[in-house]
């Protein structure tokens, strides 16, 4: 048995909702420390209070900064707060999550166009910002926060290799006014998600999410209606997801239900355009 098969069983439940072929197929080629990392990923919600030395905090930077950054713009910016006033602040505007404040790291992940901008006035100061469109458009938010998204990612992976949990936080998006008035963000850096950052309390979580089966979301070729999610395979994604709950001791509810649940309310995310609009990337308004 490979270090990667029960983790790939794990991924998706049980065996038998594995891809055939990886049933059928011999992985002990495809056995890596990098593919144990990733495939053994699972959200830290409990840290201990022991602190990450300052050449963790750098590596794990560097780790971010390895990604790939669309055209090498690097258009992002993290902020790391460490400081537990501070800390205990981000977490009441982040729908009081406890982990913010036990972390001893809470990084925020911004889209920065600021620099971008910076960088234009300097290489043509006369005019160079107007004659840059592509600043204030919708392809700057992705492109930000792809980038973001990326880096996180990266930093993600590295600080599980290094005995580190981390769990994302997409509710700093709640109050994301305040947020920005707080970390004090110039025009053009809006934050887009956070990420705690920690030791376990004794280990990282073994349990792992179970996701929906391969056929469903991986289309060959061309987008395949008929692979979308039927009530048969919904059941069967629940019926997986539900032992996974009752096991790590989790609110048993159905997966149908919170989607539902999480798209109904928006918890001040309605007020991002105005937001993003105040930073200076007005871009879902009529100018
Ligand atoms: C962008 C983003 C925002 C998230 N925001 C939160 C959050 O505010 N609070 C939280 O407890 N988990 C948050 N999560 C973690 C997800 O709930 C978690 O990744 C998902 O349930 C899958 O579980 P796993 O990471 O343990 O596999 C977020 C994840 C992402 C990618």
């Amino acid at each position: 048995m490979t270090k990667i098969q029960p983790l790939l069983q794990q991924r998706y439940g049980n065996a038998q909702a594995l891809p055939d072929v990886l049933q059928d197929t011999d992985l002990s080629k495809l056995d890596n420390l990098v593919l144990t990392t990733l495939l053994s990923h699972a959200s830290l919600r409990h840290f201990s209070d022991r602190a990450i030395g300052a050449e963790i905090l750098s590596v794990l930077i560097a780790a971010a900064q390895s990604a790939s950054t669309s055209s090498n713009l690097q258009a992002w910016s993290v902020i790391a707060v460490q400081d537990p006033a501070h800390k205990a602040k981000l977490s009441e505007l982040a729908a009081h999550q406890a982990f913010i404040r036990e972390a001893p790291l809470f990084l925020i992940w911004t889209i920065d166009l600021h620099r971008s901008t910076e960088v234009i006035e300097l290489a043509q100061p006369n005019g160079g910002v107007e004659q840059a469109l592509g600043l204030e458009s919708v392809d700057s938010l992705l492109i930000g926060t792809i980038d973001a998204a990326l880096a996180a990612q990266n930093l993600t992976v590295a600080a599980r290799s290094l005995g580190l949990g981390t769990v994302y936080v997409g509710a700093i998006r709640n109050n994301l006014q305040d947020i920005t008035a707080l970390l004090k963000l110039p025009q053009g850096v809006i934050p887009v998600f956070g990420l705690a950052v920690g030791y376990p309390q004794d280990h990282l979580p073994q349990a792992i999410k179970p996701r929906l089966p391969q056929q469903i979301i991986l289309h060959h070729e061309v987008y395949q209606k008929e692979n979308t999610l039927d009530e048969t395979a919904l059941s069967r994604y629940e019926e997986i997801l539900h032992q996974f709950q009752g096991q790590v001791g989790q609110v048993q509810d159905r997966w149908r239900d919170k989607v539902l649940q999480r798209l109904s309310a928006l918890n001040g995310r309605e007020r991002l355009a105005e937001a993003f609009n105040q930073q200076g990337l007005n871009v879902f308004t009529e100018k």
